[in-house]
């Protein structure tokens, strides 16, 4: 007698997806990637490459990335200038021709979850041609961006397989939580402000993953909007990369039309194209709020059903249709966890609708080529 095995399958344990597995596997990703890189006595971020003191000379920072990458470099960099450091993310592919003034005072940071994006890997190789210095944020060792950067910085997500990228965006929007940290108190001379609030809550993300995936009303959300024309995904600051995020998602493995706006971006054309069949998921993280429910409402007013992802008790969700929940935490981290919860909403619609959610037609997992 002999018993079919079917390695991938296997590989994806009690998971339909490589995807889903991926999704659950956050709280795991997250603490690796913490792991030995908080110094909770001193209240300092430790990372192994990274002496303090080391960019004490730097004056401006530059991350360059694609697509989820991209978004996780967008958080990074928006993080970075909150905390005072002059900094940007730029795409990748568009880095030969639009590239800031680039010196050996400036750090380019690459973040690649393969490290063998070629659009990637030439802006890396561009930048350090004209005497920047040069880390990638990446989760594969061995890579070409690892070998390449001055400096590496491993992510420690494990394997994806899923093309759409799920664990490792969170990975390495804490990698960049830390790198940003670890820049702004090298520039400062002293550890950032928020950083005691921050520590906490960092180690806490493991957790808090943990207690909003065992809860999740994604399900249910993906199959009460199934069938509409679009959907839209709105944030503000670091909510921002977080709703450019959820559509890319949602487009990937659903096919179906989404987009992500900054939500004060909304009345500024976009809002033509709502109406009941839109539903709008709006992502609040403490930042403004009252100014993204009001762009909310601006929608829902034209029609179109608004998703609140927040906590328990914000005021939003009293006001919209449909809540999901993400527990409290920090504004820097509000977004991760509301990103979470948009991933699953994406694979429900992309189940219901019976997408090959791990392998999506004409995507890659890396493209090697510009
Ligand atoms: C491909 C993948 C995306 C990924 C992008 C950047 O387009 O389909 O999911 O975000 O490449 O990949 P990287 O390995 O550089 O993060």
């Amino acid at each position: 007698e002999t018993v079919e095995w079917d390695p991938e399958q296997a590989g994806k344990g009690e998971y339909d997806h490589f995807m889903l597995k991926e999704i659950y596997e956050q709280p795991t990703a997250l603490a690796q990637a913490l792991e030995g890189r908080i110094d909770p006595e001193n209240g300092r971020i430790a990372l192994e490459n990274f002496e303090p003191g080391t960019f004490a000379d730097i004056s401006s920072v530059q991350f360059v990335a694609c697509g989820t990458s991209y978004h996780a470099a967008l958080y990074g960099s928006l993080a970075l200038k909150q905390a005072g450091v002059q900094s940007t993310a730029l795409l990748a592919n568009e880095y030969s021709v639009s590239a800031p003034p680039i010196g050996d005072d400036t750090l380019v940071v690459a973040v690649t979850q393969s490290g063998e994006t070629a659009d990637t890997l030439n802006a890396m190789r561009h930048a350090k041609a004209e005497g920047a210095s040069t880390v990638t944020v990446t989760n594969v060792v061995g890579s070409t961006a690892a070998r390449e950067a001055d400096e590496a910085l491993f992510i420690r997500a494990g394997p994806e397989i899923g093309v759409a990228a799920t664990k490792t965006f969170s990975s390495q929007a804490v990698m960049l939580t830390l790198l940003g940290q670890r820049i702004a108190a090298d520039l400062q001379g002293e550890v950032p402000a928020n950083l005691e609030s921050l520590l906490p809550e960092l180690e806490a993300m493991p957790d808090s993953l943990e207690a909003l995936l065992e809860q999740s009303d994604a399900e249910a959300i993906a199959e009460r909007y199934e069938n509409s024309q679009s959907y839209f995904f709105i944030g503000r600051g670091l909510g921002f990369p977080v709703a450019l995020e959820g559509a890319l998602k949602f487009k990937e493995i659903t096919y179906e039309h989404a987009e992500g706006f900054a939500s004060g971006e909304l009345k500024h054309g976009p809002l033509a194209l709502v109406t009941p069949d839109t539903p709008v998921f709006a992502v609040f993280n403490g930042v403004e709020d009252e100014k993204t429910l009001k762009n909310a409402e601006e929608a829902q007013t034209r029609g179109a059903p608004v998703v609140a992802v927040c906590p328990d008790g914000h005021r939003a969700v009293d006001i919209a249709d449909a809540h999901l929940a993400i527990p409290e935490t920090e504004p820097d981290l509000a977004g991760l966890l509301a990103n979470v919860q948009l991933q699953l909403v994406s694979y429900y619609a992309a189940d219901l609708l019976d997408r090959p959610i791990d392998k999506p037609r004409n995507l890659a997992k890396s493209v090697t080529v510009e």
